[in-house]
């Protein structure tokens, strides 16, 4: 099997964390017996100098015959300054509605052992296993009205029935496989449009997941909670921007933003993109933290291309490299390199033993 995959490298320590990845995944390939072709463009800060715009119009083309899309991160000052439509940011939202990846899966896990990297007391961190659920094509991120005026700034926050509906069974159909429990995060005792959601999601889950177990939280109690006794949650499902700041909060359990995966899914082609952005304070010092992006590449094996013994071999090598020591980020000495080369030996050995 030949896999087309399409990388968007993008800005900052983008390129950095893509490229260790992917000479992680071309060892991958040879061992599992698999093919990949590897398509680099152009996309954010980078394709604005180069083309004028965050997502050049001839990259939709290019991205049709792509199995997956696997993405560094975009933005940085430099590009801070220029109109909305023109920015890293509007490019990436661009992205996403048009592969039409509506799920965002962002898994938060401690892994077993490692729970000595988290700012946390070990016992609060140790068993961490959450997915946060994100909805990523809808909310405030692309509501209509929008402006930003002399006078008045104005974003909207809406959905509707179809977008709720069908991100609380990824959610539902999420937890039959994990613990059984989602936990639905709105701010239902202000926003309508929370009420709503909240409503969505007890009618989903009344007629069509009865034996899922669901509560829900306002999102500021939430944030409390997630830091306070991460281990409580299972799947937690919420909207485009509590999910966005939920996951960052969420990264401290397991020690670093620099550690998150994510998998953005649809009816499509896939988007596996780290959860962290581009990260200019640290970027072209070679110490940026590749676990987040190399979790991403595991997604893809897992969720894009269905190459799952892949994906459990390179999520083990990950976790080896790390409780053996990991990136400064999290108080190693490993630069990203080091870190790569680790991972590599470890996906060495885990075949011969
Ligand atoms: P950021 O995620 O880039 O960085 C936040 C902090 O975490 C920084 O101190 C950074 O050094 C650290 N960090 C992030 N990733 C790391 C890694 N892999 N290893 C070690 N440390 C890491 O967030 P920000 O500074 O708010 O945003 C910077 C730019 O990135 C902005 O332009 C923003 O819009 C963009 N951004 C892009 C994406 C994306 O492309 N998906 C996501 C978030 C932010
Ligand atoms: C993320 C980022 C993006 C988001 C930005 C860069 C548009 O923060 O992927 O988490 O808010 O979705
Ligand atoms: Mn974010």
């Amino acid at each position: 099997m030949n896999y087309q995959i399409a990388v968007l490298a993008g800005d900052g320590i983008g390129p950095e964390v893509v490229d260790t990845s992917l000479s992680v995944l071309d060892h991958l390939a040879k061992q599992y017996g698999f093919g990949l072709s590897v398509h680099h463009h152009r996309f954010g800060g980078v394709a604005i100098d180069s083309d004028g715009h965050p997502f050049p119009e001839q990259l939709k083309g290019a991205l049709k015959d792509a199995d997956a899309v696997f993405l560094g991160a975009v933005g940085g000052p430099k590009w801070d300054k220029l109109p909305r439509e023109l920015r890293c940011e509007t490019g990436l939202l661009a992205l996403r509605k048009h592969l039409g990846v509506f799920s965002n899966l962002r898994p938060v896990k401690v892994f077993a052992g490692l729970e000595h990297l988290s700012p946390l007391k070990s016992e609060v961190a140790k068993g961490t296993d959450m997915l946060i659920v994100r909805e990523l094509t809808g909310g405030i991120y692309f509501g209509k009205p929008s402006h930003n005026l002399s006078t008045e700034g104005l974003s909207t926050m809406v959905y509707q029935k179809p977008e709720v509906e069908r991100i609380a069974r990824v959610a539902f159909e999420a937890a039959k496989e994990r613990g059984g429990k989602v936990t639905s995060v709105d701010k239902a005792n202000v926003l309508d449009v929370s009420q709503f959601w909240r409503d969505v999601v007890i009618g989903v889950q009344q007629s069509e997941y009865p034996h899922i177990e669901l509560d829900h939280l306002y999102i500021d109690n939430a944030a409390m909670q997630v830091a306070r006794d991460p281990k409580q949650f299972d799947v937690v499902v919420t909207g485009n921007l509590f999910g966005d700041i939920l996951s960052d909060l969420a990264a401290v359990i397991p020690g670093s933003l620099g550690l998150l995966p994510s998998a953005s899914l649809g009816a499509g082609t896939g988007l596996f993109e780290p959860v962290h952005g581009s990260a200019p304070d640290i970027a072209g010092k070679g110490i940026a933290n590749p676990v987040g992006t190399m979790l991403s590449a595991a997604l893809m094996l897992r969720h894009g291309l269905k190459q799952s013994s892949a994906a459990d071999a390179l999520e083990k090598a990950v976790q080896q490299a790390l409780s053996d020591d990991p990136t400064k980020d999290l108080g190693g000495s490993r630069n990203t390199a080091a870190f790569t080369k680790a991972v590599i030996s470890g996906l060495k050995a885990l075949v011969i033993s």
